[in-house]
């Protein structure tokens, strides 16, 4: 379609007070986003606080959720009202997380929307969620998605376009308005990208024995086409191998976040039947990666430890790293490979804005986060299918089961027990009068022991950023004892109701003859000191957790 024509309208609007966005994006319920122009509001709040978009590219796409192509339809009518120049559009509105940031840099984009909310159930009762990625690729700082909330709370107007928005369905290059809109293919670029990171030879080499087997579960989410293409395809691994590679609006009534719950089949083939040497999960909108191997789940924290102390191995990490980070609740098995290394460690807070200027100062080459969230400088985002090549091109280079890869690492640096409990609580204020009994109690717990532990440092998180001197605040209670046990305890930042408490758990295991026992057991006294410390069962009526990771 070609369509020069252009009548911009300026539409009357009502602000909403709520679009405040949190760990990830403004994530609420569908059914919030279909109020009277509640998108709209918060797109051109958007718009208004780009400095000057005229002239200028979007990168557009989304994990395919239910609104996902509705939002797609309203976002390229208002951009073209606004003056973008140009906005790449995936095709059928599809574009993973970790591919949008690629595309965004590698085109010189002025930023990217994202339509997810990652690994929240989808459908018309599930979760919709608008995230915001400026130039370098990475989700937009908080002053920036501050600015939109303020923005939001008084917008009055915005404006849009009397045309109809193209068919998305193909690729190609149509015009709205002024405006070009370039469909193009989801996954070309990005697997592109892969090729230079990983040796494909060596896995390719792994697959054609026959005797390697390997299932990549992408959740009826985003990551099946872009698995597909890779794994089968490029890699020769067989066909089958990526199990629920169709995307769907609603995730085929599962919940697309990675993890031994979720991925059932992952579960049953890889860890209990022992049938298959490795098997790896992307949540949502392909960010997040769940490992696994022959009987053996890999920890988040572990994976990123693991991945570091590797990655030299592998062609996009010859040259060693500069540096790596952790966000604050991740376990420190990462710190004691930078220490051997001779590299820094830095310690952010929790989501992934925080390692962009690290990474786009040089300061650091690989990050992670103990939610299942793993990457490099190759974009600025996790990436979870980043993640599995890594795992495969590791298994590749050492010619060894996942276990032993793991069970080598931790003779050689010790084991950090590492267990994150999360505590539902319907009503916020109580999980709020928690959060602040805690802070009262923080000063004076330095000093004093539970069952034999002391404490030597309990705090609240501040981080004040090395590069630009940002001091972000109240980022999480740390518990630090003298036996490098720690716990952490922080509200959720990404749920769309209630409040969420998480407690992380950890303790560090040097004797090897003491590194195969069961994780929540070993961290019986951790676990029971944090209850004690918080007053998590009385204060939320639960003797268990609600989840357990
Ligand atoms: C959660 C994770 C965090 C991650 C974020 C986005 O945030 O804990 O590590 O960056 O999702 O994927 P939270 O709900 O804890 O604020
Ligand atoms: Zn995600």
């Amino acid at each position: 379609m070609d369509n020069r024509r252009m009548t911009i309208l300026t539409i009357n609007t009502e602000p909403y007070q709520d679009q405040l966005p949190g760990t990830s994006g403004l994530r609420k319920k569908v059914n919030i986003f279909k109020q009277l122009h509640y998108l709209e509001n918060y797109i051109q709040s958007l718009f208004n606080t780009l400095p000057d978009h005229n002239g200028m590219t979007l990168v557009l796409g989304g994990d395919g959720r239910y609104y996902n192509n509705i939002a797609i339809d309203t976002i390229l009518r208002m951009a073209a009202a606004s003056g973008f120049a140009r906005v790449l559009v995936g095709c059928n509105g599809l574009l993973s997380t970790p591919a949008a940031s690629h595309l965004i840099r590698k085109n010189k984009a002025v930023g990217g929307i994202i339509l997810s909310a990652s690994h929240n159930p989808g459908g018309p009762e599930g979760d919709f969620g608008v995230k915001y990625n400026i130039a370098n690729g990475g989700p937009a700082p908080e002053k920036f998605t501050d600015a939109i909330h303020s923005g939001a709370c008084a917008i009055t107007e915005y404006r849009t376009l009397e045309e109809q928005a193209p068919d998305i369905s193909t690729v190609g290059i149509h015009k709205l308005g002024a405006m070009t809109v370039e469909v193009i293919d989801p996954v070309i670029d990005y697997a592109e990208l892969m090729q230079h990171l990983f040796d494909y030879d060596a896995i390719r080499a792994l697959f054609a024995t026959g005797g390697f087997k390997m299932m990549f579960d992408a959740m009826h989410a985003i990551t099946g086409p872009y698995a597909k293409h890779i794994l089968e395809e490029e890699l020769k691994a067989p066909d089958g191998t990526v199990i629920n590679g169709i995307p769907k609006e609603d995730f085929g009534g599962g919940h697309p976040d990675p993890s031994l719950k979720n991925s059932p089949q992952l579960v049953e083939q890889v860890l209990t039947a022992n049938g298959f040497d490795f098997g790896a999960a992307s949540d949502g909108d392909g960010d997040r990666n769940l490992i696994l191997g022959r009987g053996i789940f890999v920890a988040p924290s572990d994976s990123i430890a693991i991945m570091a102390a590797n990655a030299h191995h592998l062609p996009g990490y010859r040259n060693g790293l500069a540096g790596v980070a952790r966000s604050m609740p991740t376990s420190q098995a990462l710190d004691r490979v930078a220490d051997q290394l001779g590299i820094e460690c830095y310690e952010t807070p929790t989501g992934w804005k925080y390692f962009g200027n690290l990474l786009d100062c040089g300061r650091i080459t690989l990050c992670g986060e103990e939610s299942f969230g793993t990457g490099s400088d190759h974009v600025r985002e996790k990436d979870g299918l980043w993640a599995a090549l890594f795992w495969l091109n590791l298994i590749a280079v050492h010619q060894k089961p996942v276990a032993e890869i793991v069970q080598l690492h931790w003779q050689r640096f010790g084991r950090h027990y590492y267990s994150r409990h999360d505590y539902y609580f319907t009503n916020d204020d109580e999980a709020n009068n928690l959060i602040t009994a805690l802070k009262g109690k923080l000063p004076g717990l330095t000093g004093q022991s539970f069952l034999g532990s002391t404490v030597t440092l309990a705090d609240d998180f501040s981080y004040t950023d090395p590069i630009d001197n940002t001091v972000t605040g109240q980022q999480g209670m740390r518990i630090v004892f003298d036996n490098n046990s720690r716990i952490v305890m922080r509200l959720s930042g990404t749920g769309t109701h209630g409040a969420t408490l998480r407690i992380y758990h950890e303790r560090y295991e040097p004797d090897p003859e003491l590194q195969n026992l069961d994780t929540q057991q070993t961290l019986t006294d951790v676990i029971a000191i944090a209850a004690e410390i918080s007053g998590i069962h009385e204060r939320s009526g639960k003797q268990r957790p609600d989840s357990i990771n």
